[in-house]
């Protein structure tokens, strides 16, 4: 029998609940994975402090199932921070951001020890690039970083919703960049990082991932990274 990449994702939603210990506050990502994730936390409810999250649309959710959401600048540290992912190579390095909510979960990350990415197989990749990188601009950068962004090979496009331009939770625009092929995950963060206007790239190269949980057709692979 196959499976489904939603039973793939429900899968590996459960698996990421061996990562949560008793009286903590778990960081949370966003996404239909991670959605799955907050359904299987649910069942832990009263045995965990509560939850920092990455998006308005976990927040809700999260509040649906009864778990507390903490502001971010009322915690010092989070032990784990689980998330999916756009793609994941084989050093732990990610492309995130398909749902907008790439600069809240790169802060949230950043405040975690531990970074549990939880992806179905379809997002494994050798090199980053494929997908089309999200990258998150105040509107007035954007024509200079799409012109950027032409200088190294790429073809940034302005997300729309609805035929506007998409604003996230923090009030800005993204960039998705087609046809780059990343090869220093680093550099490169570190080198978008630097452009005027850049407000968060996808790439989590800096806060890649330590573990991925992968759904497979044979279960659930752990990959250490
Ligand atoms: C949200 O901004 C993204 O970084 C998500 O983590 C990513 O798009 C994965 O989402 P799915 O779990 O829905 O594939």
């Amino acid at each position: 029998t196959t499976m489904t990449q939603d039973e793939l994702k429900a899968l590996v939603g459960r698996a990421a609940l061996a990562y949560v210990e008793p009286g903590q506050i778990i960081g949370v990502g966003t996404g239909s994975t991670v959605n799955c994730f907050i359904d299987a936390l649910a069942t832990m409810r009263d045995r965990i402090a509560g939850a920092v999250s990455s998006s308005e649309a976990s927040t809700q959710r999260l509040r649906a199932h009864g778990i507390r959401v903490f502001d971010a600048n009322d915690v010092d540290e989070l032990a784990v921070y689980i998330d999916g992912a756009d793609e994941i190579d084989p050093r732990g390095y990610m492309i995130k951001g398909g749902g907008a909510a790439l600069t809240r979960e790169k802060i949230v990350a950043a405040m975690a020890r531990r970074f549990v990415c939880i992806a179905d197989q379809s997002k494994w990749v050798e090199t980053l690039g494929r997908f089309p990188l999200p990258v998150e601009v105040i509107p007035m950068a954007a024509r200079r970083l799409m012109r950027q962004f032409a200088a190294l090979g790429g073809e940034a496009r302005l997300r729309l919703r609805d035929g506007a331009p998409l604003v996230t939770d923090n009030g800005q625009h993204v960039l998705d960049v087609h046809g780059l092929r990343i090869d220093d995950p680093l550099a490169f963060e570190s080198m978008v990082n630097d452009w005027p206007g850049v407000v968060t790239v996808g790439v989590f190269a800096h806060q890649r991932a330590h573990v991925c949980l992968l759904g497979t057709p044979e279960g659930v692979r752990t990959i250490a990274f």
